[in-house]
């Protein structure tokens, strides 16, 4: 059977993938593309996220199409898989079909070569498991050992053996993560399996960087929440940290966050992208104080900037919203407050907050008063005899707060303020 809407893919990647299986054929080689492509493709989701097993040498095979092709090529030759990044900007990922076995629960498998049959069988889940043949001979055959299509049809996630949460327990979110993504249902059997590789504490046998991997690809998805709502229900937020839970607060911000995300782009129309990921990991962490955010923050090995970002909202207290939210601020002062906060960290500040002066307060900051800009500059002030050591921030950033305000309208005006400034000092 040929794999359903084969031919919905661009023209340029079926005459890819053809001349690919026509050069393994010529090398004695059998190629499939296999996993999430083809359950998308059964699916009409689209998905450019191109991985091609080799029956064989399949590092061998990416130097051939690389040289053919005139691609980039990047190998990573001890695992046994390459990249190609082809001239026109598809990346096609090409591994050699293996057989995987796990040493103890929740190591890193070892990998010996093997068949497409090997390969698939020691996927995660089986609509993700599921091949198209490349060859000329049986080009867009359908390969599937573990009845991935009956699955798809019926919506079920269902692991291909009854050790595979415990070997790789990061299985239980991605499950979670499909079974939410694609309105799905985690199949019984396999939902017990979870229940057990829990009893038998898998998270524990990981390391946090592998979670926090998983947990950044669900605050990737669309509305995360009914995600998290699953993982709370299923396995408890305790692994992720001992005190996170989902209270009515954190719930309701994840809605506020979407409802605000839908309509960014109206609201603020000249902004840059923020991550819309971040803003839904610091609605999940919003109940946690400082010290237990630190611990968290060390756990998965955060970045800086994202330590930053968590700890300068964390570090925002009532005072900070008593403040912003009264009456005849002006606007000098609003900036103040907020310029040195991250983007997100302002968003979601206006998510929280249902006081309409500090709504006002954000989208006037995002929308005017970050866009002001001085028509002079600190080479101006030189021109005029300030030298370094006086502070040219100082100056310009008094003159800023005056425009802000309203009381600067032209550059003349400016420059007569710069010189009040200058003289008074
Ligand atoms: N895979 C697995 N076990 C894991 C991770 C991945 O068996 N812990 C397999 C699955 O067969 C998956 C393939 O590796 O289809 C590629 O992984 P990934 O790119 O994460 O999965 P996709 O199905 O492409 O997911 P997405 O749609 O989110 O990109």
């Amino acid at each position: 059977m040929l794999v359903k809407n084969l031919n919905n893919l661009p023209r340029d990647i079926l005459r890819l993938f053809s001349q690919i299986g026509k050069i393994a054929q010529e090398n004695n080689c059998r190629v499939f593309v296999v996993g999430g492509v083809i359950r998308d493709l059964y699916l009409g989701r689209e998905n450019f996220d191109f991985d091609i097993i080799v029956e064989g040498d399949g590092i061998a095979l990416a130097k051939i199409l690389a040289d053919k092709f005139k691609a980039k090529l990047v190998d990573h030759e001890q695992f046994c898989t390459a990249a190609l990044f082809m001239p026109n900007g598809i990346k096609i990922d090409i591994a050699t079909a293996r057989k995987e076995t796990y040493e103890h629960p929740g190591a890193l498998p070892k990998v010996t070569p093997g068949s497409i049959e090997d390969d698939l069988l020691r996927r995660d889940f089986s609509i993700n498991a599921m091949a198209a043949s490349l060859n000329p001979e049986d080009f867009g055959e359908l390969i599937d050992f573990s009845d991935g299509l009956n699955d798809l049809k019926k919506k079920v996630i269902r692991v291909l053996h009854d050790l595979s949460f415990i070997d790789d327990p990061t299985r239980i979110l991605r499950a979670i993560r499909f079974e939410q993504r694609l309105k799905f249902r985690i199949e019984d059997h396999s939902l017990k399996l979870i229940k057990e590789a829990l009893k038998h504490h898998a998270f524990e046998t990981i390391k946090p960087p592998r979670i926090w991997r998983e947990l950044i690809l669900i605050l990737y998805e669309k509305s995360p929440k009914k995600y998290f709502m699953r993982i709370a229900g299923v396995c408890d937020l305790r692994f992720i940290h001992p005190k996170l839970r989902l209270n009515r607060d954190t719930l309701r911000l994840f809605d506020a966050i979407d409802k605000l995300l839908v309509s960014y782009e109206k609201l603020y129309p000249h902004n840059e992208p923020v991550e819309n990921w971040f803003l839904y990991f610091m609605a999940l962490t919003d109940a946690l104080k400082r010290s237990e955010i630190k611990y968290l923050a060390e756990r998965f090995n955060l970045k800086k900037d994202q330590r930053d970002r968590l700890y300068s909202f964390k570090n925002l207290n009532r005072n900070f919203f008593n403040f912003l939210g009264k009456n005849n601020l002006q606007p000098s002062q609003v900036y103040v407050m907020l310029e040195h906060l991250s983007y997100e960290t302002i968003l979601i500040l206006r998510a929280k907050s249902e006081n309409k002066i500090i709504k006002k307060r954000i989208d006037d900051f995002l929308n005017i008063y970050d866009k002001v800009k001085l028509s002079i500059n600190g080479d101006y002030l030189a021109e005029l005899g300030v030298s370094l050591d006086s502070g040219f921030k100082k100056i310009l950033d008094k003159i800023f707060y005056k425009k802000l305000d309203g009381e600067l309208q032209t550059k003349e005006e400016e420059i007569e303020y710069a010189r009040k400034l200058i003289d008074n000092q």
